[in-house]
């Protein structure tokens, strides 16, 4: 059948780009380990080869994910807007909806969110149309953002009086999606929920419409704590109003590798959460807190900066699970054995 045809060939193509980086790779010069500052730049050379223009792995179906954590600076919006770059310059359509009143995200992707711009206010208190608010980031194709005003200070209560006052997000979404296919239009890779640092009904509308969770973990002290309580409304969540909402992805975040602390901290995560947590830890960097200000992400930034680098790593990882998960469902469903899912990462990946 021609979508196998297209497939095989698509594996086919891939195979042979593989190996041309993988050539690429080898022909640099291999560095003496005695300069850290040489081995780095070579080591980023590496990475950037082997990212740098790939087409990541489009899942099956639509991924949405809220990017949650109660705790305030963490790296969450970092991670919204720098993901959803990575994922969009990987060739997939990324939606980020800017769900937090602060509206970093939007400032982030230079969308416009001066009081009174459409909105997921509109959304959440007027039943706007989602597609009536979304803006398309002007620095990077396929990227599109529903942005936050600081109308959305004042949806916490005014959602209290109002019917579904929980669901409403989630059933926007859902029909932005069905009429995109509806009328044609590209389907929509990623939806990525940004979150305030708080658990009201803004977050609990994020949870309801995501059917994973991504948590940014910072590697510092006291990393940990506030967690079980995230995870707790996380269950309550599934209980009650969403029960595919599963905790599919933990990030590392602003991690120093030179400190014992966020050495630590990793371990303690991956220790916990193995399955979950990404390979690709996000290190600190200038770049990645400057980029902002400058209404960019960091991948537009500087994209040859090591922020840079890992947030692409990272969104290709992110797409590489998923497709990994994919082709395991798919033989599942062939060879009917029902045999258990595979959870997320069951493969003992090594980790580091
Ligand atoms: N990897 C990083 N390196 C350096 N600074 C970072 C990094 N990630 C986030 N920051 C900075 O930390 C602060 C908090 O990050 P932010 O993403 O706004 O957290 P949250 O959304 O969880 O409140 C911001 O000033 C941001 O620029
Ligand atoms: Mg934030």
């Amino acid at each position: 059948m021609s979508g196998a045809d297209n497939r095989s060939e698509h594996v086919s193509r891939e195979t042979s780009e593989d190996s041309r980086r993988a050539a690429l790779i080898q022909a640099l010069p291999s560095i003496d380990a005695d300069t850290p500052l040489a081995a780095q730049l070579a080591e980023d050379s590496r990475r950037r080869i082997s990212l740098r223009g790939r087409q990541f792995a489009r899942p099956a179906t639509t991924r949405i994910l809220t990017i949650a954590n109660q705790k305030g600076g963490v790296g969450k919006t970092t991670t919204t807007v720098n993901l959803a770059a990575g994922l969009a310059q990987g060739g997939l359509n990324v939606l980020v909806i800017d769900n937090d009143p602060q509206g970093n995200a939007s400032t982030a992707l230079g969308i416009d969110h001066r009081s009174g711009t459409p909105s997921v206010y509109d959304v959440l208190v007027d039943d706007a149309p989602m597609a009536s608010t979304v803006q398309a980031c002007p620095d990077i194709p396929n990227l599109w953002c529903v942005p936050a005003t600081i109308d959305l200070s004042g949806a916490e209560i005014e959602l209290v009086s109002l019917v579904s006052r929980e669901t409403r997000l989630r059933r926007a979404l859902d029909a932005y999606l069905a009429d995109r296919e509806a009328n044609g239009e590209p389907r929509i890779d990623y939806v990525l929920v940004d979150c305030p640092p708080s658990l009201g009904l803004l977050t609990v509308n994020a949870f309801v419409t995501g059917r994973e969770v991504l948590i940014p973990i910072q590697c510092e002290y006291y990393a940990l704590e506030g967690l079980s309580q995230l995870l707790k409304t996380i269950q309550m969540i599934q209980a009650h109003l969403n029960p595919d909402l599963h905790v599919s992805t933990i990030l590392l975040t602003m991690y120093d590798g030179r400190t014992n602390l966020a050495q630590q901290v990793a371990a303690e995560v991956r220790e916990h959460f193995g399955a979950q947590t990404l390979q690709t830890a996000i290190p600190r960097s200038v770049r990645v807190s400057e980029a902002p200000s400058h209404g960019q992400t960091v991948l537009t930034y500087d994209p040859n900066s090591t922020g840079a680098l890992a947030y692409l790593e990272a969104a290709n990882e992110l797409s590489e699970r998923q497709a990994a998960r994919d082709s395991a469902a798919a033989g599942d469903a062939t060879t009917r054995d029902g045999s258990e899912q595979h959870d997320l990462s069951s493969s003992d990946e090594e980790q580091r």
